[in-house]
């Protein structure tokens, strides 16, 4: 049943553009406009909601952040992003022109799910992005829009995070499209974008090797950090939390930003950092300050691991590793920037000799608070 792979995480690495493509499936029209009717919030009601408010747990979380960065810009309707667990403890604002989205795998998540109780206590419609069919979460809510990434065995989340960018870039393509804000040749472009996204994954998988080989020489360090602006910011978290569960290690994710304000004091001799580069195309301020961060932390002593666009020259100086993804719009990126992560993550756990499906201390779907 793992299909001839020694892990399951191996297997669903490797479904993921089949997952992205089949989360797509069916919900951007001949037109290039998108139709999710599942929706059942009324796009009249949709026109209504002045915020946005996401709640998830863990790698769901990590979508979420990603979310808000496309809600925000494509819709122009503020958007929190709160992890679950603190939510309803703070006594959060929520009125009926709040959409709430969760996103959980599972659907079974006990924290995402109180939250969701919450929110819909407080008059506040909830809109679930999930995976499994039928389960708490989406029955609980006013909405869902289901992934279809299949069923994620292995405990470290990896297709089904994929797939949750996609649900969240429909979700915030179709507040856009149903409100009429910025809908134009930008958003156009997205909806093209992304129905090629699947092939840019496919072609990320096809050049590997070398990452499970860098992977494999970095078995024995202790901490490992990952730096990241704007949507690279959460692949850096997401980065990180792979490498805890399924490593062990001490992994830490930063906006790179952050860097001068405390944690530049961490760099050491031949610490390894792994920076996601934005790409140098559209906004290339970002880029421009990415790169002065690698060369400050590799002026310090750091192994600097780069994830840059193909055709980015500009990172080749001061890259001690260079890992290519094929050129994407900035906020797109996580769906290809996030992979090579996943399997350094992987292949680092394999050479320490862990258990890579079933990570020590962990489960599946936790269903307590
Ligand atoms: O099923 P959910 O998406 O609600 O689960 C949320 C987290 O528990 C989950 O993403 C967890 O962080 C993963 N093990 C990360 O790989």
């Amino acid at each position: 049943e793992k299909g001839g792979y020694d892990y399951f995480m191996l297997k669903e690495i490797a479904e993921q553009p089949k997952a992205v493509a089949d989360t797509l499936l069916g919900r951007i029209d001949a037109g290039g406009s998108l139709t999710l009717d599942e929706v059942r919030i009324s796009a009249s009601e949709l026109r209504e909601m002045d915020k946005v408010v996401i709640v998830a747990c863990g790698t769901a979380f990590h979508a979420g952040l990603i979310a808000k960065y496309a809600i925000e810009h494509w819709t122009r309707i503020p958007c929190e992003v709160e992890l679950a667990s603190e939510f309803r403890y703070r006594d959060p604002i929520l009125d009926a022109q709040t959409l709430v989205i969760a996103i959980s795998q599972s659907g079974e998540t006990m924290d995402t799910l109180m939250a969701l109780r919450h929110a819909r206590e407080q008059g506040s419609k909830v809109l679930a992005i999930c995976n499994t069919n039928g389960s708490t979460i989406p029955r609980e809510s006013d909405a869902v829009l289901y992934t279809h990434a299949g069923p994620e065995v292995a405990v470290a989340s990896t297709k089904a995070f994929l797939t949750q960018l996609v649900a969240c870039y429909l979700v915030a393509l179709y507040l856009g499209q149903v409100r009429g804000t910025k809908w134009g040749d930008e958003i156009q472009d997205v909806i093209r974008d992304l129905s090629q996204i699947a092939g840019s994954v496919e072609r990320v998988l096809e050049t590997m090797e070398p990452v499970r080989e860098l992977a494999r020489s970095l078995a024995d360090k202790n901490t490992v950090l990952f730096l990241g602006r704007h949507v690279g910011y959460p692949v850096a978290l997401e980065g990180a939390l792979k490498l805890k569960e399924l490593a062990y290690m001490h992994a830490e994710g930063f906006a790179a930003g952050e860097l001068k304000h405390g944690p530049i004091a961490l760099i050491d001799e031949d610490l390894p950092v792994v920076v996601v580069v934005p790409s140098p195309r559209g906004r290339s301020i970002l880029h421009d300050k990415i790169v002065s961060n690698i060369q400050e932390i590799r002026a310090r002593g750091a192994r600097t691991i780069v994830i840059a666009e193909e055709g980015d020259e500009a990172v080749v100086p001061y890259a001690d590793h260079l890992i290519r993804i094929p050129a994407t719009p900035t906020l797109l990126q996580p769906l290809v920037a996030t992979v090579p992560l996943q399997v350094f993550a992987c292949e680092l756990a394999t050479a320490r000799g862990n258990e890579v499906d079933q990570p020590r201390n962990l489960a599946k779907s936790v269903t307590v608070e």
